[in-house]
């Protein structure tokens, strides 16, 4: 037997590079059954936040996405199947009080995984979204460390999961070959609260940051 994993540095925002790391694998692998689109970036704040920020939002949480699909598509078109898992969240589908450039990179994620899924889902083609809420690795500590409210926020609005079990939760959703992976069950009720009555969940969210922000 091979090794079971390999490490290969790569900058998703580099498309030769995404490239060059699906063409590599196909050739030792033979084929790429599932790609995990995983790599996210948060910035903090708001309109102020630089272009800088905002681009860089956009390159790795959307642009690397469309990359990833570009590359392995050809060949599951090719064979009729194959699995795109794309790390979205529950931004994606709600909003990131006090991160502009995430809620609205997230969303474009949520859209574009959509997109592919009733594009080639009947040639064989199967794409989930993965949308967590909090999950305790660097990103949400890094974000409590520097008082960031959409940390703060995630922190006191519901469990915080391993990535253990955001892991465990993504493969067993794929296994039901769901679109919408949920890990933290209560966002499926938030989004459907907020689909139906956008103007009573959006006062909920202010007072929830009101309550954060008040001395
Ligand atoms: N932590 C949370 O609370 C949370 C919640 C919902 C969704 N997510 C999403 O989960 C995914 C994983 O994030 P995480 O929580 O592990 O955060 P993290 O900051 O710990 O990890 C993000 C990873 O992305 C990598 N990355 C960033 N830019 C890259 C680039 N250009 N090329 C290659 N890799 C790059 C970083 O090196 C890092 O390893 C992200 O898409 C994130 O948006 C996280």
């Amino acid at each position: 037997m091979g090794p079971l994993a390999r490490g290969v540095a790569v900058d998703v925002t580099d498309e030769e590079q995404v490239r060059a790391l699906v063409a590599d694998t196909e050739r030792r692998h033979g084929r790429i059954d599932v790609f995990c689109a995983n790599a996210g970036v948060s910035t903090g704040g708001g309109v102020e936040v630089d272009d800088t920020g905002w681009e860089r939002s956009w390159r790795v949480n959307v642009l690397a996405h469309v990359y990833a699909a570009r590359a392995v598509l050809p060949a599951m078109l090719a064979r009729g199947s194959g699995y795109l898992l794309h790390t979205c969240s529950a931004a994606g589908v709600l909003t990131a009080v006090g991160d502009a450039a995430y809620t609205t990179t997230k969303h474009a994620a949520v859209g574009f995984a959509e997109w592919l899924s009733v594009t080639y889902r009947d040639r064989g083609i199967r794409v989930s979204a993965l949308c967590p809420q909090g999950v305790d690795t660097p990103m949400l500590a890094d974000g409590l460390a520097a008082g960031h409210l959409g940390a703060r926020v995630i922190a006191s609005s519901g469990a915080v999961l391993s990535p253990d079990a955001v892991a465990a939760a993504a493969v067993a959703g794929m296994a039901e070959e769901r679109f919408l992976i949920l890990p933290h069950p209560e966002v499926a009720d938030y989004a459907r609260r907020r689909a139906e009555d956008p103007d009573g969940w959006q006062s909920g969210l202010r007072k929830l940051v009101r309550r954060l922000t008040t001395p």
